[in-house]
C-alpha cells in the first residue's frame, strides 16, 4: 500500500487540495457518532492521507468516500454528503446508520456506486433517481427500509447491479425496464403480486421469501409472437461476434503455427507408437520426489489426449498403464544446446514450493524434448475464468476463490525469484500457466521454459497481451517482467476479460491498455467482472487488487513493486482489509494463514 500511496504522493505534491469538501467531511465526521479512529484532520492533505478518500487526477475534487465497517451510528446528517457533487463512490456499509436516506443526497449526480447495505436505515426511500443517471450499483440490502419500490429506479439506465434484499418494502414490484440489469435481488421483503415481464429473466432466489403470485401465468397472459429479437438473442449476437473475432485470431496463429507443421494431430493419440526405437542419445530424468513410476517407453506407448496447442508446443495428458496421469509438454522450437537446457532443467526442477507446479521429469534428445508434470484435473486458471460464460453448469469463482489464487501465485513467483542466486524468471507467466493447488491456492507452471526455447518475434509474442513492454528478445525476461506478466493475471481475475480480448469491431484490445481507459478518468466501479458483483461487501478489496495489479503493469519495470512485496500488498487486502468480521470473513481467514505443507501432494 505505501508504494501506491507514494506514487499518489509524487503525483501531488504540487497539487491543489479540494479545500471547501475537506470543511464539509470534517463536519460530517464531527456529527457523526464512531468508535474507530478516522484520521481526518484539515492540516493534512485529504488526497494522500486521509483513511476511506479518493480524489480525482488532479485532486480539484473528491469522487470516493469509502468508510465500510467504521462503527459510525446514528442518522446521516443533512447538508453534508450531499455537498460533494463530484462523487461517483460512496460506501457506508456495514455501519449502524439509520435514519432515512437525506434527501438532498439526489444531488450527487455523479453517483455510479452507492452502497448502504447492512445498516439500520428505515423508511421510504424518498428518492427521486431520475437525478442519477450514471448510477451503476445500488445496494441498500440488510436494512429497515419500507413503503414500495420506486418506479423511478427505471430511470437508471445504467444500473448493473440492484440490491434491495433483507428490507421491508411491500407492495408490489414496479415495471422496472433496465437493459443493464445484470444482478437482481428482491429476496426477504414483503413484496406481493407478479414479477413484471421485464424481470422474470432474473431467477427465481432473486424475488424468493416475498408474498409474490405465481412467477409466471402463461394463460392469462398469452405470449405474443414478437418481431423483435428478444434480448438473450441479441446478447448472443453480441457473444457470437466475440467469439467469431477470438476464432479469427486463433486461427491466424494456427496457420502462423502450421507453416512448418503441417499434419494435423489427433486429439487422442500416442506420443509415439510403442514399437518404434526410443533410445536416441536421450533418456529420461526424474527429479527427487517424484513418485513415478514410468520409462521412456511408458511414456510413449501411454494413451495421449491433446490438452491445447501452445506457443511452445503441444501439451498432452498422458494416461499410464499404471493408471497414473501426467502432462507432457512436447517443446518445439528448443534453441539450447543440450548442456544448457540440461543446466536450466536442473534449476527448475529442484524448485519445489506448494506454489510451483513441480518438474516432475525432462527428456532430451535429438529429435524429441519433453517435459513431465502434474496433470490438474480442473483445468487452469484461464479455462476457470473465462470457458463458457454462458454454460449454466459452469460455476463462477467467486472471490475468494480470486484472491486464493492471486496469494498464491504471487507466493510461487515470489519463491522462484529467490532461487539460482536470486535471478530465476519465470518467463512465460499468464492464466493458462496457473492451476490450483490442493488448498485451492494459485500454483505456477512452465517455470523457466522461455529461456531454454528459439525467442520468439514480435507478431506472435504480442499475441498474449501479458508480455511486458520491455521485453524485445522472449529469452532475455527479467523479474520486473514477471511483474508485469502478474499484474495482468491479477487484471483478468478482476475484470474476468481476457489479457486480450476483441470487442464489437474486429480490434483485439489489450487487458492492460482496456483498464487503463477505463480508470483513466477516476476509478470507476465498471472494470470488474459482473460475476463478481453478487458477492456483498468486497468492493473495497477489489479496488485495492486494483490498485496493485495497475502498479505491476506500470509501463517502466522500475515503477513495478518487487514481486515479494507484492505478496505483502495481496496479503494486505485481508489482513488489514476494513471488513466486518462476518461468517464468511471467518470462512475466508486461512487466506493469509496459508498452512506451509512440507511436502509437495502429487495429484
Ligand atoms: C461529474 O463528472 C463529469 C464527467 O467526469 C465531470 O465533468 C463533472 O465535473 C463532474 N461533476 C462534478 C460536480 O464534479
Ligand atoms: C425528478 O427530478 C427531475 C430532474 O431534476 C425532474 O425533472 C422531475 O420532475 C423530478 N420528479 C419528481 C417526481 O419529483
Ligand atoms: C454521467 O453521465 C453523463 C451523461 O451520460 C456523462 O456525460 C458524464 O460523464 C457521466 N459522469 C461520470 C462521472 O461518469
Ligand atoms: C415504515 O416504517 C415506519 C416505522 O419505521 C412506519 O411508521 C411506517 O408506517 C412504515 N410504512 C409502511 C408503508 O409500511
Ligand atoms: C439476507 O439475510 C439472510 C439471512 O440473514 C442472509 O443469508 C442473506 O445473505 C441476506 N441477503 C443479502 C443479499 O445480504
Ligand atoms: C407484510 O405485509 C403484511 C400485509 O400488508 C403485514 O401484515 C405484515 O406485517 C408485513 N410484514 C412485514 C415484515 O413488514
Ligand atoms: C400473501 O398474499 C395473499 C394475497 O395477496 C394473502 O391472502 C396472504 O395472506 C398473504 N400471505 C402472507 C403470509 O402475507
Amino acid at each position: 500500500m505505501w508504494l501506491f500511496i507514494i506514487l499518489c504522493a509524487i503525483g501531488r505534491i504540487v497539487s491543489a487540495e479540494p479545500v471547501e469538501e475537506k470543511k464539509i467531511l470534517i463536519n460530517f465526521i464531527q456529527s457523526i457518532s464512531h468508535s474507530r479512529v478516522i484520521n481526518w484532520d484539515m492540516r493534512s492533505s485529504a488526497c494522500v492521507n486521509w483513511i476511506g478518500i479518493t480524489c480525482n487526477h488532479d485532486s480539484s475534487t473528491i469522487i470516493a468516500l469509502r468508510l465500510p465497517a467504521f462503527s459510525l451510528h446514528g442518522p446521516i446528517p443533512t447538508n453534508t454528503l450531499s455537498q460533494l457533487s463530484g462523487l461517483q463512490i460512496l460506501s457506508l456499509r456495514s455501519n449502524g446508520l439509520t435514519g432515512r436516506i437525506p434527501s438532498d443526497f439526489s444531488n450527487l449526480r455523479n453517483l455510479t456506486a452507492l452502497y448502504l447495505q447492512s445498516n439500520a436505515f428505515y423508511g421510504p426511500l424518498p428518492l427521486n433517481f431520475s437525478n442519477w443517471d450514471n448510477l451503476s450499483i445500488l445496494d441498500l440490502s440488510n436494512n429497515a427500509f419500507n413503503g414500495t419500490i420506486p418506479p423511478s429506479i427505471s430511470t437508471l439506465t445504467h444500473l448493473t447491479a440492484l440490491n434491495l434484499a433483507n428490507n421491508s418494502f411491500s407492495g408490489q414490484i414496479p415495471y422496472l425496464s433496465l437493459p443493464s440489469l445484470q444482478l437482481l435481488d428482491l429476496s426477504n421483503n414483503n413484496l406481493t403480486g407478479p414479477v413484471p415481464q421485464s424481470l422474470e429473466r432474473f431467477p427465481a432466489s432473486a424475488f424468493a421469501g416475498n408474498n409474490l403470485s405465481t412467477l409466471t401465468s402463461p394463460t392469462s397472459q398469452p405470449v405474443k409472437k414478437s418481431t423483435h429479437l428478444p434480448e438473450p438473442a441479441i446478447l448472443g449476437i453480441v457473444i457470437g461476434g466475440c467469439a467469431l473475432a477470438f476464432v479469427l485470431v486463433a486461427l491466424i496463429m494456427i496457420a502462423w503455427h502450421s507453416k512448418e507443421r503441417p499434419q494435423v494431430e489427433e486429439k487422442v493419440t500416442r506420443l509415439r507408437s510403442g514399437s518404434q526405437n526410443v533410445n536416441g542419445n536421450g533418456s529420461l530424468v526424474f527429479f527427487e520426489g517424484s513418485s513415478l513410476a514410468f520409462d521412456l517407453e511408458d511414456l510413449f506407448r501411454a494413451s495421449a489426449e491433446v490438452l491445447g496447442k501452445g506457443t511452445f508446443g503441444t501439451t498432452y495428458k498422458a494416461a499410464l498403464e499404471d493408471a497414473s496421469t501426467v502432462v507432457v509438454k512436447r517443446l518445439k522450437e528448443v534453441g539450447a544446446a543440450k548442456r544448457d537446457f540440461e543446466v536450466q532443467m536442473e534449476v527448475v526442477g529442484n524448485v519445489r514450493h506448494q506454489n510451483v507446479v513441480p518438474l516432475r521429469a525432462y527428456y532430451y534428445s535429438k529429435d524429441e524434448k519433453l517435459t513431465v508434470y502434474d496433470y490438474f484435473p480442473q483445468g487452469s486458471v484461464s479455462s476457470m475464468l473465462h470457458a463458457k460464460r454462458d454454460d449454466k453448469n459452469r460455476s463462477p469463482l467467486d472471490w475468494d476463490s480470486r484472491l486464493r489464487i492471486a496469494i498464491g501465485a504471487a507466493r510461487g513467483v515470489a519463491y522462484i525469484h529467490t532461487q539460482n542466486g536470486g535471478k530465476l524468471v519465470h518467463g512465460n507467466i499468464k492464466a493458462s500457466n496457473i492451476f490450483l493447488n490442493p488448498q485451492r491456492y494459485g500454483c505456477v507452471s512452465d517455470l523457466g521454459l522461455t529461456a531454454v526455447m528459439t525467442p520468439l518475434t514480435p507478431p506472435v509474442m504480442r499475441i498474449g497481451g501479458y508480455r511486458a513492454p520491455e521485453v524485445a528478445d522472449t529469452r532475455k525476461v527479467y523479474q520486473a517482467s514477471d511483474v508485469y506478466s502478474f499484474g495482468v493475471v491479477l487484471l483478468e481475475l478482476l475484470t474476468g476479460k481476457s489479457a486480450t480480448h476483441a470487442t464489437g469491431g474486429e480490434e483485439v484490445v489489450h487487458l492492460v491498455r482496456w483498464v487503463h481507459s477505463v480508470v483513466r478518468e477516476e476509478w470507476t466501479a465498471e472494470v470488474f467482472d459482473v460475476e463478481l458483483l453478487k458477492y456483498p461487501n468486497i468492493e473495497e478489496e477489489m479496488v485495492e487488487m486494483l490498485q496493485i495489479g495497475m502498479q505491476c503493469v506500470a509501463r517502466s519495470p522500475e515503477q513495478r513493486p518487487k514481486m515479494a512485496d507484492v505478496v505483502r500488498l495481496i496479503e494486505d487486502i485481508r489482513r488489514t482489509g476494513a471488513s466486518t468480521p462476518t461468517t464468511d470473513q471467518v470462512v475466508a481467514s486461512p487466506l493469509v494463514a496459508q498452512p506451509m505443507g512440507s511436502s509437495i501432494v502429487a495429484m
